[in-house]
This record gives C-alpha cells, sequence and structure tokens, in this order.
C-alpha cells in the first residue's frame, strides 16, 4: 500500500481485509512485525486520538515513531508557494517534508482546512503540496475534506455492533457548536457508511448542506453497494427506524469563510443537541456515534453519552486497531 488517502481508493473486499487484519492483530497481537520501523508524523493541527493513537499502534506493532507539530521547537513552517519569506517563518514545507520523510519508512500528515474557500479546500490544495514532495508512503490523518483514518475504524465499530450494512440506516447529523468547525469528518463519514451499502440520511438545517460533489461521490458509493443517500431538515423524518446517529458539526457552506454570516445563522440552531428524545422513532437499540473530541451539554447530552448508546470510546479504541492494520500491510508486516 503506497497511500492510505481515501477509503474510496479502496474496494470494499479490500476495506474488509483490513479490518479482518485489525481484529486478528487485536487477538493475536503481533509484537515483532514491524521491528526496525520508523512511522514520521507531521502534526500540522491538534490531536489526542490520532496522534496517541498512531503512536500506540506503532508500539505494538515493534516499530517506532517520532512526532513533529509547530507546538514544539521547530522554525515556524510556511506553505506558500513562491513566498519571500521575511515574517516569523523559518522553513518551508518545500524542505521540511522530504527532510521529515526521509526519517521514516512512512510518513502521517495532518493538516485541517483553511476554510476560506470552498473550491480551494475541496481541491485538497495543502495537502497534495505537502504529499507530492515525497515518495515516502504516506497516510491521511486529516486534511480538509478527508479523514480515512476515522471512517475505517468506524466502519470497523459498526461491524462489531453487527449493525447491517445492506438495510442498515445510518443519521449523519448536524449538531451545534460555537465555532465552525471543517467538513473533513462528515464528507468521510457520508462516504463510509454509503460505501458500507447503509441508507443514510444527512440530517442539517438549512445553509449547512453538504457540497454537491460529496453527495453525489457517496451517492455513486451508494448505488454500487446498494445503499441509498437522502438529505432532509426534518429530525422526525430522518431519525425514523434508524440504527445509528453520528452526530458531527461542521462549517455553514452557504457561508463557507464567513465567519460572522456563519456564527449568524449556527446560532439559530442551538437546539441541536442530541438528546433523548431525538430517539423517539428510531430503533429501539439505535446508536450514538461522535469522532470525538466532543463538547458535552452543546454538541449531546451527558446522558446519552453516560448511556448504552453511546459507542464514542469503542470509536476510539478501534483507530489504534485500524491504523495498525493499515501500518502492517503499508510496511510489510503483512508480507
Ligand atoms: N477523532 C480524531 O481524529 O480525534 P483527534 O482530533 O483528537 O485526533
Amino acid at each position: 500500500m503506497k497511500a492510505f488517502n481515501d477509503l474510496a481508493d479502496f474496494s470494499t473486499d479490500e476495506i474488509r481485509a483490513l479490518i479482518a487484519l485489525a481484529g486478528r492483530l487485536d487477538a493475536h497481537p503481533e509484537p515483532d512485525a514491524l521491528k526496525g520501523k520508523v512511522l514520521s508524523l507531521l502534526f500540522l493541527s491538534p490531536s489526542l486520538r490520532t496522534l496517541a493513537s498512531f503512536q500506540a499502534a506503532m508500539t505494538r506493532l515493534g516499530g517506532g515513531s517520532f512526532v513533529i507539530s509547530p507546538e514544539m521547537s521547530i522554525h515556524g513552517i510556511e506553505s506558500r508557494p513562491g513566498i519571500v519569506m521575511d515574517g516569523a517563518a523559518a522553513e518551508h514545507i518545500r524542505e521540511a517534508i522530504p527532510v521529515i520523510a526521509s526519517y521514516g519508512d512512512a510518513i502521517g500528515i495532518r493538516a485541517f482546512a483553511e476554510r476560506k474557500n470552498l473550491e480551494h479546500d475541496m481541491a485538497e490544495v495543502e495537502f497534495h503540496a505537502m504529499t507530492d514532495l515525497i515518495d515516502t508512503p504516506y497516510i491521511n490523518m486529516e486534511s480538509a475534506m478527508n479523514h480515512p483514518c476515522q471512517s475505517l475504524a468506524d466502519w470497523k465499530t459498526l461491524d462489531d455492533l453487527a449493525i447491517p450494512a445492506n438495510g442498515g440506516k445510518f443519521v449523519l447529523s448536524w449538531a451545534y457548536h460555537p465555532k465552525a468547525l471543517p467538513l473533513a469528518v462528515p464528507a468521510a463519514t457520508l462516504h463510509m457508511a454509503a460505501h458500507r451499502g447503509m441508507d443514510v440520511t444527512v440530517l442539517r438545517p438549512e445553509g449547512f448542506e453538504l457540497p454537491d460533489q460529496l453527495m453525489k461521490k457517496a451517492a455513486a458509493a451508494a448505488e454500487a453497494a446498494g445503499g441509498s443517500i437522502t438529505e432532509t431538515d426534518d429530525r422526525t423524518a430522518a431519525m425514523q427506524d434508524a440504527h445509528v446517529i453520528y452526530a458531527k458539526s461542521w462549517s455553514s457552506t452557504r457561508h463557507y469563510g464567513g465567519r460572522l454570516a456563519d456564527q449568524k445563522l449556527r446560532e439559530e440552531h442551538l437546539d441541536w443537541c442530541v438528546d433523548e428524545p431525538w430517539f423517539d422513532n428510531a430503533k429501539d437499540d439505535c446508536r450514538f456515534m461522535h469522532c470525538l473530541p466532543v463538547r458535552r451539554g452543546v454538541v449531546v447530552a451527558d446522558n446519552i453519552l453516560d448511556g448504552p448508546r453511546s459507542v464514542v470510546i469503542a470509536e476510539a479504541r478501534n483507530r489504534m486497531l485500524a491504523q495498525m492494520a493499515v501500518l502492517h500491510q503499508m510496511l510489510g508486516g503483512s508480507r
């Protein structure tokens, strides 16, 4: 495997093989599988789970890893092409990325969206500018519009819970959050559930529609897998017979990059906090999923997070197992 950048690059059989490998490595540890291998981890955006789970994954497979982030004593990093570097940053990604990559056998990169211009972010300009500089195998640890590691772990979590692929109803719901957040997780989650063959409903207020390009890509994946995609702002209709609700806040696509207009619109929807009444007409055992971090009492009520519906801790642990499978295949543990 040369790149783990988008779950859409993999067939259903390939994803199922990765998930089976993740389960096998959990049940039957292979502490020498990646002995002597090094994973470089570049975090240009913050993290708890991704950082810790990649380090744990490499350690459990017998390899090592190192982390570079702007919070460390690096020299300030510039990414704009053709810039005269007479400001604070003393290092350009054109040197930094190949240097960091050269110390490892694979590199993981996290760089969130700029969130100024939707087309720019949809094109993954910054992420490609970095991966184009290297030949080293790379892993997308969350870019402007994707989070494939989260999605692989979430697919495994759905399998672990025996939530049906075909015939399973998956509600991806916008939730209130005081800040305009990136589209990476909703984009990746939408595609994951569609690719798995589920009947997916995107539940969101007006002004928070996901970009047409993402909806079309997911619709094609759903059709190929025997599922479907619908979109609504009607909570009762969306939650009817749902097996799972996946909550996430994201930026207004109507006001993308417009901080004040986005804030004004989102503040009309302070009641979009998942709570027990949301589940009134869902399946009795309808589950609550979230990638974390999550704001208690804002995105979701405490009683949901602390109750039997919530599978957020299982999702987070599956991050480590799913990434162990990716690393095992990428770095030759499977040979
Ligand atoms: N879900 C997720 O990617 O968490 P972090 O941002 O903490 O890595």
